[in-house]
């Protein structure tokens, strides 16, 4: 059986933000893959983080891809502004209820590698139609809004449905430490977002490589 490498991408949501530059090379250093950078609008969710400005101060400090994850209502307004800040990768979520088509359409014409997010009540069936135009679905595995809740086991049939169908690549994100990320990637995903269980240790470079390994 064909098996794609596993990606880890740290959320930089868990990181000291007072040195934020320094967290992202240290995560780089330590074998992540790509930078997930989650957005709140205080509207879409109950929090508010990180906006454009931030993305292009940083964008000098890494080579890794910057995996931008827009919890964020409007999000049309904001992907011209996150493509040029640096952004390589734009994820927003369906229950936006906006029209998907031209968000996604938006973010190619920025040359940008397009995503959707679904929540954790939401089914594979809201985005079955649009999955021929999406490089990555994010499957949340918490409630989006903030980093170390616990891992909410059920969305992950939602991933061998979509694996069933979408040869893409489809990340989770939230809860995921190294006792949850075999079973997601048994159920199909390849793109593991890790926020506390890597900021919050102090050897980034062994937490990563426990989230490899218990891949
Ligand atoms: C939650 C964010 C996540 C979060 C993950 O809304 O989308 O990326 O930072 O944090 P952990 O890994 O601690 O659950
Ligand atoms: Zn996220």
């Amino acid at each position: 059986m064909y098996m794609r490498k596993v990606l880890i991408a740290p959320s930089i949501l868990s990181a000291d933000f007072s040195r934020l530059g320094e967290e992202i090379k240290a995560v780089e250093a330590a074998g992540a893959d790509w930078i997930h950078i989650d957005v709140m609008d205080g509207h879409f969710v109950p929090n508010i983080t990180i906006g454009p400005v931030v993305v292009k101060s940083v964008r000098p400090v890494t080579k890794l891809p910057f995996d931008v994850h827009l919890m964020i209502k409007n999000p049309e307004l904001y992907v011209e502004p996150f493509a040029k800040a640096g952004s390589d990768l734009i994820t927003f979520h369906i229950e936006v209820e906006e029209d998907p088509v031209t968000i996604i359409k938006l973010i190619k014409y920025f040359k940008k590698k397009a995503g959707i997010s679904i929540r954790p009540g939401t089914d594979v069936k809201a985005i079955e139609k649009i999955l021929p135009m999406v490089d990555l679905v994010l499957v949340m595995t918490v409630e989006p809004g903030f980093a170390g809740q616990s891992f909410m086991r059920d969305c992950l049939l939602k991933v061998t449905e979509l694996r069933k169908i979408f040869t893409g690549d489809i990340q989770v994100d939230g809860g995921l430490n190294d006792s949850t990320v075999a079973e997601a990637v048994k159920a199909g995903a390849n793109v593991i977002v890790a926020g506390s269980s890597v900021f919050g240790t102090k050897d980034y470079a062994r937490a990563i490589q426990q989230l490899r390994g218990g891949a």
